[in-house]
């Protein structure tokens, strides 16, 4: 029952409109969306929707969201790029817990909100493309994976004097895969080690898996099945199957989301074309960089320009994935509908990012797995016991290592990648950014700066079965 590629229209989000000025709120619910033509499927959602709302957010406009939680679990809410005190950061043990919970399985220094909370964001910086996601202890990629994600754009006066493309031709565009049964319910493995009985515990995405917890000893143990994370063989766009999207022979400008749980994509366009990447995960570049392809790790953006009017109108643009065959090797596809006026430009200089501060100290993490656990200089998740103490308003240089492929992504912090392996970054590593994808058995070196808060912070593997077997640590910024 899965659609051909390219018939369903790409929805864009709905921006989320404030209950008041910088407040809004949001109910995470459960609900039936068509994802699939002619089936229902059960989400859960931010406002009842996949992805979430878009929050419009602008720089020195701060903003409260509401979050209320209906769904059968307890959640934590991160905005993920975002540069947030620790108490609104979504920890992983600071949950809003749905009404009727109860769990006797507290994590220690567990935080248990009823129903609802806020989050504070001061929006204290650069215009960037952020995205928001569940992030609860052991369970953030079934969760995530079951649709609690959505998109967050900040702005500034910088980016506004920009002659962009916008409006109709700033397209948002979260790419994530999942994998569907026959009846259009969203499928997620199941943990063969958990008897039944068990199945509201450990990784349990089945039914509404994740609604209590397992044994203390079962959280965090390696499965097989999660191993190198969860992927599945449809890719949605927006949440829409290999959607298809009408666009006048203009610019236009492609806010690029990988909000899956493990996949990479190298993108393309055919039968041929360029991406001019303006913005990195934190912000616009310096310089426009011209790419023939981007591979986006989980949780990285790239904020690119795509000039349609290089296309005869009635062309057909397939935005392809070529580390993938079948299925998952398509993205989504554009058709050029006419010319129109184009007023809009790249500018060769795009803004005055940082500069890069002088490090005061350098540190190494090592991503590793060992006999039990996906694991940060050997240690398993231990909340609350920070494995750095770089200090506000310094510099370090963090040494990221591997013996597997994790996409790293550090809270609060903003970096540029220095070195891979002792050499020069790729070209896709350009600008101030929040992930990275360290390859296998590779050293990659990035700068980053502490600035704006004070207290506890994560970095984590962005592989989100590897996050859920324990590949995270906490750091605290002094
Ligand atoms: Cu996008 Cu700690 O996560
Ligand atoms: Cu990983």
């Amino acid at each position: 029952r899965l659609p051909e590629p390219f018939t369903v229209p790409l929805p864009i989000p709905e921006v989320a409109r404030p209950v008041s000025p910088g407040r809004y709120e949001v109910t995470q619910r459960v609900a039936a969306v068509e994802i699939l033509p002619g089936l229902r499927t059960e989400v859960w959602g931010y406002g009842g929707t996949f992805p979430g709302p878009t929050f419009e957010l602008r720089r020195g406009a701060p903003a409260v969201i509401g979050v209320r939680n209906e769904l059968p679990v307890p959640t934590s809410t991160h905005l993920h790029g975002g540069v947030t005190p620790p108490e609104s950061d979504g920890y992983p043990t600071d949950l809003v817990v749905p009404a009727g919970y109860s769990s006797p399985h507290a994590h220690p220094g567990e935080v248990r909100h009823q129903v609802v909370r806020d989050y504070r964001y001061p929006v204290e910086q650069r215009a960037a493309t952020l995205w928001y996601h569940d992030h609860r202890m052991d369970f953030t990629a079934p969760q995530v994976w079951r649709g609690l994600a959505g998109m967050a754009l900040v702005r500034d006066e910088e980016e506004d004097a920009l002659p962009l493309p916008r409006g109709e031709r700033e397209l948002p565009l979260m790419i994530c895969d999942r994998a569907f049964e026959e009846d259009g319910s969203i499928r997620y493995p199941h943990a063969a080690h958990h008897a039944p009985g068990h199945s509201g515990g450990g990784h349990g995405g089945g039914g509404h898996g994740g609604g209590g917890h397992g044994p203390a000893d079962d959280t965090h143990a390696l499965d097989a099945d999660y191993m190198e994370g969860v992927e599945g063989d449809v890719i949605l766009v927006n949440g829409a199957p290999w959607p298809v999207a009408e666009v006048t022979a203009t610019r236009h400008r492609l806010r690029l989301v990988n909000a899956s749980n493990a996949r990479r994509y190298r993108l393309r366009l055919s039968p041929g074309g360029r991406f001019t990447q303006i913005g990195s995960d934190s912000g616009l570049l310096a310089a426009p960089i011209v790419h023939d392809a981007i591979t986006m790790a989980p949780g990285e953006r790239y904020d690119v320009v795509v000039d349609f009017s290089a296309y005869p109108p009635g062309s057909e643009i397939t935005l392809l994935n070529t580390l993938a065959d079948g299925p998952a090797g398509k993205v989504m596809r554009f058709v050029v509908t006419r010319r129109a006026p184009d007023d809009t430009a790249v500018p060769a200089t795009l803004s005055r990012p940082p500069r890069r501060p002088r490090p005061v100290a350098t540190r190494t993490f090592d991503f590793r797995r060992t006999n039990d656990a996906w694991t940060i200089n050997g240690h398993r998740y231990r909340p609350g016991a920070p494995l750095a103490r770089p200090r506000l308003g310094t510099a370090e240089i963090w040494r990221l290592t591997s013996d597997f492929h994790h996409p790293v992504h550090v809270h609060l912090a903003h970096f540029q990648v220095l070195a891979r392996n002792g050499r020069p970054p790729a070209a896709t590593d350009a600008g101030w950014k929040d992930t990275v994808d360290v390859r296998p058995y590779e050293v990659v070196d990035v700068l980053a700066r502490f600035d704006g808060h004070r207290g506890r912070y994560m970095l984590h593997c962005h592989n989100l079965e590897h996050e859920d077997m324990a590949m995270m640590a906490d750091f605290e910024v002094v």
